[in-house]
């Protein structure tokens, strides 16, 4: 039984829908001069307006009381207090403790200290390579939240990187990727991040060992195991690959992959920024973490985030969620919120296992500010689905030689006021008629110019993208994934829906590399694993392969 649905906020927010949804935001504004100051928060170097919602105060009342209903408040105190709310593998998801300078984990001190320690290593040149040369190049072979954290922040925070390193990224299994970062790389002066929680990730132990491969013959040496570090929650499966157990720094159990920036997979950008950086940036995600414990849920940024996400999501029908930067820098920001919403809420069975009847995570889309103008806004303009967005702009941008922020910051802002108050029939025909248009032309072409408004939209406006900044953001989009994930009664921090297809892979490729198998596929696999060998020119007249080399 979805007992969510049953709830008297649920039921009333059902009602008060019915008396929303034929109301038009812009007639909100224009009946209230106050609607802005009284739906934006400003908070540190950040000014959240979510005054251009589908929302009254009643509104937010009653999506308060369904918080209410459903226990919030003890579900983000049991979170915080380390109680195992990764119900189907019994752990906790301590992230936040990773960020806390009064962390109750002895081992995150000593993790920080070790990764501190290296980092100086590597800034002051005294960790060197098989040939003596010290490190230029950073490569992180990883994938998942082993590979998008590490991206998005060291895109994010180029400004503050160090000029002596370049950083390179191996996650796809494509030997494209590999070779597009062995063509930037000097081997001599290079070193591998393997980065993988579990350490068995085909793709990242594949890349792994095609990288060592290439160092070792690029340097003509059997022993390049200066140029390897890992960062896993299985040392002993690092140490099996061949990396010393000095170089191996700890990720645990209790932080889930996507949840994982904060931990040694951050090294990357440790590495680039350096530590007082990656300080600052675990700074803004625990002030934000103290925010969200303390602020009452009508002026609680996630909470509100989250709250909004289940109004559109759950009422009207939403299945998509867009996340629009205004930030070149910012460009992958979205790509990292896709595997944190996508892979937390993407799930439809409760927590005491039951099916669920109701909507849950969305679907993340988003482009980059400016070019999604000239592509897929459209869509959010006059299409026919319903996508509520989020626009991140940033105010300040120190490029001394270029001034082109007013520009970036008013076009994010037109298109938020646009999305909200669209255009009338009546002001299409006024312009065309303003434009010499004949009568018969202004008839045929006005009601294409339509613009329904009233889509809803926030705006997350920083003064500035510092690693501080940077950490607060990553932060409300966690903690607002929580509370959807607490309101829908669901586990946010497993993934099981992932499993299936690596089951499937070992068969497949087995079949791909031998003469018929006798392996049941479906037809359509069968026929594509054919073709693809066709395209191979494998000889499919080759003989069976023994029964007991097929996989399991
Ligand atoms: O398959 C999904 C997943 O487990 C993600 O949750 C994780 O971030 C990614 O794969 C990489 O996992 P690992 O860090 O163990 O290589």
């Amino acid at each position: 039984m979805d007992n969510l649905i049953d709830r008297l906020a649920w039921q009333r927010l059902k009602n008060h829908y019915q008396l929303i949804n034929p109301q038009h935001i812009k007639d909100w504004f224009a009946n209230d001069p106050k609607r802005f100051e009284r739906f934006s928060i400003a908070w540190e170097n950040l000014l959240f307006d979510y005054s251009k919602n589908r929302i009254t105060d009643e509104t937010i009342e009653l999506l308060c009381q369904l918080a209410n209903e459903c226990g919030l408040k003890n579900k983000i105190d049991a979170l915080f207090a380390g109680s195992p709310v990764n119900t189907t593998e019994n752990r906790p998801a301590m992230h936040m403790a990773l960020r806390d300078p009064n962390s109750p984990f002895a081992e995150v001190k000593a993790a920080r200290a070790k990764l501190s320690a290296f980092v100086d290593k590597i800034h002051r040149d005294e960790w060197v390579g098989a040939t003596g040369k010290p490190i230029r190049h950073i490569i992180n072979i990883g994938i998942g939240g082993s590979h998008l954290g590490p991206f998005m922040t060291t895109q994010a925070l180029k400004k503050f990187a160090i000029p002596s390193l370049q950083c390179h990224f191996i996650s796809n299994i494509d030997s494209d990727h590999l070779q597009e970062v062995f063509r930037k790389i000097d081997p001599e002066t290079s070193l591998f991040i393997v980065s993988s929680k579990s350490f068995s990730t085909s793709e990242t132990l594949m890349n792994a060992n095609t990288a060592r491969q290439w160092l070792q013959a690029k340097l003509n040496l059997t022993d390049v195991s200066s140029h390897f570090v890992a960062i896993t929650a299985d040392e002993m499966k690092a140490k099996k690959f061949g990396i010393d157990e000095r170089n191996v720094f700890p990720v645990w159990d209790w932080v889930g992959g996507r949840y994982s920036i904060w931990s040694s997979i951050g090294l990357p950008l440790a590495l680039m920024i350096g530590m007082e950086n990656f300080s600052e940036f675990l700074a803004g995600a625990h002030a934000m973490d103290v925010h969200f414990q303390t602020q009452p849920f009508a002026q609680n940024i996630p909470v509100l985030m989250g709250l909004l996400g289940i109004w559109y999501i759950n009422f009207f029908d939403a299945e998509h969620h867009a996340i629009i930067p205004y930030s070149h820098h910012l460009n992958y920001f979205r790509n990292y919120i896709q595997q944190s919403d996508m892979e937390s809420n993407g799930k439809t069975t409760d927590l005491n296992g039951n099916a669920l009847h109701y909507r849950t995570g969305p679907i993340i889309i988003g482009e980059q500010g400016c070019e999604g103008q000239h592509s897929v806004h459209q869509l959010f303009h006059q299409g026919s689905h319903f996508v509520p967005i989020d626009f991140i702009l940033v105010a300040e941008n120190d490029e001394e030689e270029f001034d082109h922020q007013d520009m970036l910051v008013a076009s994010g802002l037109s298109q938020a006021s646009a999305l909200m108050r669209g255009k009338t029939y009546e002001q299409a025909y006024t312009e065309l008629q303003k434009l010499g248009l004949a009568p018969e032309e202004i008839q045929n072409l006005a009601q294409h110019k339509v613009i329904p408004g009233n889509k809803p939209n926030n705006v997350l406006f920083f003064e500035k993208l510092t690693p501080k900044s940077l950490g607060s953001l990553i932060a409300i989009y966690e903690h607002k994934i929580f509370v959807q994930g607490a309101i829908w009664n669901i586990n946010s921090f497993d993934q099981w829906g992932v499993e299936l297809g690596k089951q499937l892979l070992p068969n497949i490729l087995f079949d791909l590399q031998n003469a018929s198998t006798g392996i049941e596929h479906d037809a359509s696999t069968l026929g594509l694993i054919n073709f693809y060998k066709q395209t191979q020119k494998f000889d499919l007249a080759q003989t069976e392969v023994p029964a007991e080399t097929v996989p399991e």
